[in-house]
């Protein structure tokens, strides 16, 4: 371990300028302009595991490429399966960015590029620590299959396929995951559970085109005004979603976990303020953690329709769009979900409107077991590398690989985040603080260790 240490001190700049030539590159999935990036993201990954001596290949699928990489040489020993993301969220809006997005920028100890923390970064510090070990050491204390791959943010709807076509060779004990976040900082964290999500779309139609609002105006119902009719509709005074039967399956949050969420160091109104909002809004009866880690919500994500120029202009719009997204907690199922939603806006949608709703991607909420041996090891590797006794925490995002893995190779996964809530993943001015990059570093190193002792089932 001495020298894996040294070799993370010596190599630490480098590390950086590797992690930022990565960053620079736009591989934004949800965009076909950017299909190139996208791939050549996934090469450098796939370069980079190669150079560090794992058997590594591009695996091509529907959609963007998995990378998998795979060191088998530690019989006996456990098997964990690394997983990360390559691909990022799109920049936008790129105006509210103070340094470019794929231009990464150190500033204050932190590197601000998009994906920084979510989930280049995080996901480069589990190769850097391979590398260290089969630098130094030239092997590792456990097996590891690493899969990175390059739609996370769309739905990873091509990972599914992969692993199930290769759950034989990717038969694991543990599934490794750095795509979460620390709860403060100082306060390293393991997170145990995090919300599923459904995401649909829906299109409300109404005139063949748009109409001169003075001519017809009154006459003929509105596809914009009708769609925040029913937007309004979703939740009631109490801030609880309407949609019949959306929270029958949901058990309620236990005296326990509500206790230990309380003990957390966190101010909610300080919390806020951070965000430039003076008042929390929710489900009344729950606190903020609750109401962000443990319970659902349905949330307009983009609405769109009508004149959006520079000016008035008088119609009754032709039509108008909204993404909608539901965060899901453990037991809830996504497909029911879906059909609740939509019936609920068909029920709600008035004649001469027509309602065109499209199923996008989605995936159930996960709770990891706690007591697991693995998560005792995780807690050591983060006490020996962030110099602090990491909390248990859950989260609210969501991460559809952590349900599949368990669905299909019977693993639970360790949600291991350096990163922190406020670094801005998913909007303008991501980041990632550098000290938290080579503490996850360091960390990843340690586990790898730690991992090695649990006895495998
Ligand atoms: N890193 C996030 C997930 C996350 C964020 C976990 C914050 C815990 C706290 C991940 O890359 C992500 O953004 N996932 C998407 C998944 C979706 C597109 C299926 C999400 O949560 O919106
Ligand atoms: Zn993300």
């Amino acid at each position: 371990m001495q020298h894996v240490e040294q070799y993370l001190t010596t190599n630490a700049s480098r590390f950086e300028e590797e992690l930022k030539t990565l960053l620079r590159i736009p591989s934004v999935s949800a965009d076909s302009r950017h299909n190139g990036d996208t791939r050549r993201a996934a090469e450098f990954v796939l370069a980079q595991m190669q150079g560090m001596g794992l058997t590594a290949e591009l695996v091509e699928t529907a959609g963007h490429p998995i990378v998998h990489g795979q060191w088998l040489g530690a019989p006996g020993a456990p098997t964990a399966l690394v997983y990360g993301h390559y691909d990022v969220q799109p920049p936008d809006p790129l105006d509210k960015w103070i340094s470019p997005a794929f231009e990464p920028t150190v500033r204050d100890g932190c590197i601000y590029a998009r994906g920084a923390t979510d989930d280049k970064g995080q996901m480069f510090t589990h190769l850097k620590s391979i590398e260290a070990w089969m630098k130094t050491v030239g092997k590792l204390p456990v097996n590891v299959h690493v899969v990175i791959e390059g739609e996370e943010e769309v739905g990873s709807d091509n990972l599914d396929k992969y692993l199930d076509d290769h759950r034989t060779q990717l038969k694991s004990d543990v599934g490794v995951i750095s795509d979460t976040s620390q709860f403060a900082p100082g306060v390293p964290a393991v997170t145990y559970g995090l919300r599923g999500i459904v995401a649909v779309e829906v299109t409300l139609r109404g005139p063949r085109q748009d109409l001169h609002s003075g001519v017809f105006g009154g006459s003929v119902a509105n596809p914009v005004n009708q769609l925040a009719r029913l937007i309004a509709l979703l939740h009631d005074d109490q801030n609880r979603i309407q949609i019949p039967g959306f929270y029958d399956d949901i058990p309620p949050l236990s005296d326990v976990e509500r206790e230990w969420f309380a003990k957390l160091p966190f101010d909610a109104a300080a919390d806020l303020q951070k965000l430039g909002i003076d008042s929390g809004w929710g489900e009344t009866g729950y606190t903020t953690l609750e109401r962000r880690w443990a319970r659902p919500t349905c949330d307009v994500n983009g609405i769109f329709g009508g004149y959006q120029g520079e000016g008035p202009k008088t119609i009754v719009p032709s039509f108008a769009t909204a993404k909608i997204t539901c965060r899901l907690v453990p037991n809830q199922d996504p497909v029911k979900i879906v059909k609740a939603l939509e019936k609920f806006l068909r029920d709600k949608c008035p004649a001469g409107i027509k309602l065109e709703f499209t199923d996008g991607h989605g995936c159930p909420a996960c709770a990891v077991d706690t007591k697991s041996p693995y998560i005792g090891a995780a807690r050591k590797a983060i006490q020996a590398a962030f110099d602090a006794e990491p909390v248990m925490i859950r989260e609210g995002g969501s991460i559809p690989v952590v349900a599949t893995l368990r669905q299909i190779l019977g693993i639970d996964t360790l949600l291991l985040g350096w990163g922190q809530n406020t670094d801005n993943l998913h909007s303008p001015n991501e980041h990632f603080r550098l000290a938290d990059f080579h503490r996850g570093i360091r960390a990843s190193a340690h586990l790898w260790q730690e991992l090695a002792q649990v006895k495998r089932a």
